[in-house]
């Protein structure tokens, strides 16, 4: 087993995980401080942080103006340098962002491109003259709501974005483009990172003819949570295009000639053969993100089936993975409806079949910060009221005081349940859910049958998941979760390894489960 499949993810988003010089936001060495705490008492395996490069941040970084520098308010390539040194010295991988779509538009790459229409890099970005009707170049749609073209003035041309304006869409049917994208992960895999979490995967290229999209025949909702006219068309042109799994096939082969390099794409397919199709035949990405729990609440027969689904589509020799939060999503611990719930959750993503990646604060169970409509930062919110996602992306909380900065006004709100929600308060007690995290993660590390074994599910119950993790040599390990607030029967028999309920732990496996409670058991 490679690191990847037996180890844990944790996400960081940096701008709120720790902030060493006071003014308000994250930084590196703010993360370097830290590193004891996430390898040592918290035990996973490597950190991906959300982009560090510079950026004017009007998407908090996921608009790059410089692939190979780091932000000056994060710190510079020295401390990068150093954050990777001091990680590998803990054994602990480190994966950054790769936003692969669309850069800033203050990037000198679009700057350049936006100069005049023989510019070298013209071709580096998507530009098209409206129609002869003065229309749009297409009826393509901005995912941040809207149309996805914007006229630039210096040329009187339309330039794609697939997000906000200040985000133009890169052009990877250029051959000069695509070479110095892969030069930009040359650079980050020769300083030593160990993979990358691909944005928006699945959009970089585009129709070739730039068609327009046909309207949907079935209007699905859920391909935009916020935005109707958005679900309204079938995006069959301006995503999902087969020549993004040739990109995949060269990055690959670019990863592969580094030692045990690892990618992860941000990939919504709720369909689980194109979900599948991202692994290609070995040859693609590492992983295709799997969202589905995201989505599934705590119904227990909908995330029996999601396993199923994923397990009847993953090829051969593919590993799997969780997700249950990240920077685009309410915090699981309000998303599920409390406390209870996200512990449960926790249960199921650290002891399923495949790599778990864990949301900065969720094992300390991080709600919501509630946002007043104009405290707003995220670009989304501002777009669409209640689209936020600050909510989820909140300073990292410590201590009671909260821990994250000296500042008396960091970036975002400190939450107001921090004193009692906190890595510092929770440290030693069995009740707390960094405990319960850190047993998880504990017993994870050690054990094949959970880091590495094959899962057998019990029969569908609408309240308990059930199952057992078997490893190659056949030591087994059972799992039972009640996902719901009524007591039910436990099926198996064996001795309480972890559990949510601390009194249970080395105790015979009880026959009934309390409301939301969960076991890992031992035969
Ligand atoms: C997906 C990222 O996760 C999200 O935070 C960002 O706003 C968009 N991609 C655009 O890059």
């Amino acid at each position: 087993m490679l690191w990847w499949q037996s180890g844990v993810v944790y996400q960081i988003y940096p701008r709120s995980f720790a902030d060493s010089n006071g003014d308000g936001v994250g930084d590196l060495q703010g993360i370097i401080s830290r590193l004891d705490y996430l390898s040592e008492t918290l035990g996973v395996d490597a950190i991906w942080l959300s982009p560090h490069y510079p950026s004017p941040q009007d998407d908090f970084g996921y608009d790059v103006a410089d692939y190979v520098d780091v932000d000056p308010m994060y710190g510079d390539l020295a401390d990068f340098d150093l954050l990777v040194k001091e990680a590998h010295a803990r054994n602990l991988r480190v994966i950054v962002d790769y936003v692969i779509c669309h850069s800033s538009d203050r990037h000198p790459w679009f700057i350049e491109s936006a100069s005049n229409r023989d510019n070298p890099k013209r071709d580096w970005y998507i530009w098209r003259p409206e129609k002869a009707d003065g229309s749009l170049p297409n009826n393509w749609l901005s995912i941040f709501v809207g149309k996805a073209w914007t006229k630039h003035p210096t040329t009187g041309e339309y330039y794609l974005h697939s997000f906000l304006a200040s985000q133009p869409d890169l052009n990877w049917r250029n051959p000069e483009l695509e070479r110095a994208m892969f030069d930009v992960l040359r650079f980050w895999l020769d300083r030593g990172v160990d993979g990358f979490r691909i944005d928006v995967a699945r959009r970089a290229v585009k129709d070739a003819y730039l068609r327009d999209n046909p309207e949907a025949l079935v209007i699905d909702p859920t391909t935009h949570k916020f935005d109707p006219i958005w679900s309204a068309q079938e995006h069959i042109h301006d995503d999902r295009q087969t020549d993004m799994h040739v990109i995949y096939g060269k990055f690959r082969a670019l990863l592969d000639s580094y030692q045990e390099r690892y990618s992860v794409g941000e990939i919504h397919e709720w369909d689980w053969d194109s979900w599948a199709s991202w692994y290609g035949e070995g040859d693609e990405l590492h992983m295709p993100f799997n969202f589905a729990l995201l989505a599934a609440g705590t119904d227990a027969i909908k995330i029996r089936n999601i396993i199923t689904g994923m397990e009847g589509a993953i090829p051969e020799g593919a590993w799997p993975n969780w997700v249950a939060g990240n920077h685009d999503e309410p915090r699981m611990a309000t998303r599920l409806g409390g406390l209870a719930e996200a512990r449960a959750m926790a249960v199921l993503l650290l002891t399923l079949r495949g790599t778990p990646t864990l949301y900065y604060g969720d094992e300390v169970g991080m709600t919501e910060l509630p946002i007043l409509i104009g405290e707003e930062r995220d670009p989304a919110g501002l777009r669409k009221p209640g689209w936020g996602r600050d909510g989820c992306r909140s300073p990292m909380q410590w201590d009671p005081a909260g821990g994250f900065s000296s500042a008396t006004t960091p970036w975002l709100p400190t939450n107001s349940n921090t004193a009692t929600v906190n890595v510092e308060s929770q440290l030693g007690d069995p009740a707390s859910t960094l405990e319960l995290y850190r047993a998880l993660l504990a017993l994870r590390r050690l054990t094949p049958a959970l880091n590495s074994g094959g899962i057998v599910l019990e029969p569908p119950d609408k309240a308990v998941l059930a199952y057992k993790r078997v490893a190659p040599d056949g030591d087994k390990v059972s799992v039972a979760v009640n996902l719901s607030s009524g007591e039910h029967p436990q099926p198996f028999t064996g001795t309480v390894l972890v559990s949510t309920s601390p009194a249970l732990i080395g105790e015979p496996a009880p026959k009934v489960l309390a409301p939301w409670e969960a076991v890992v058991i031992g035969n």
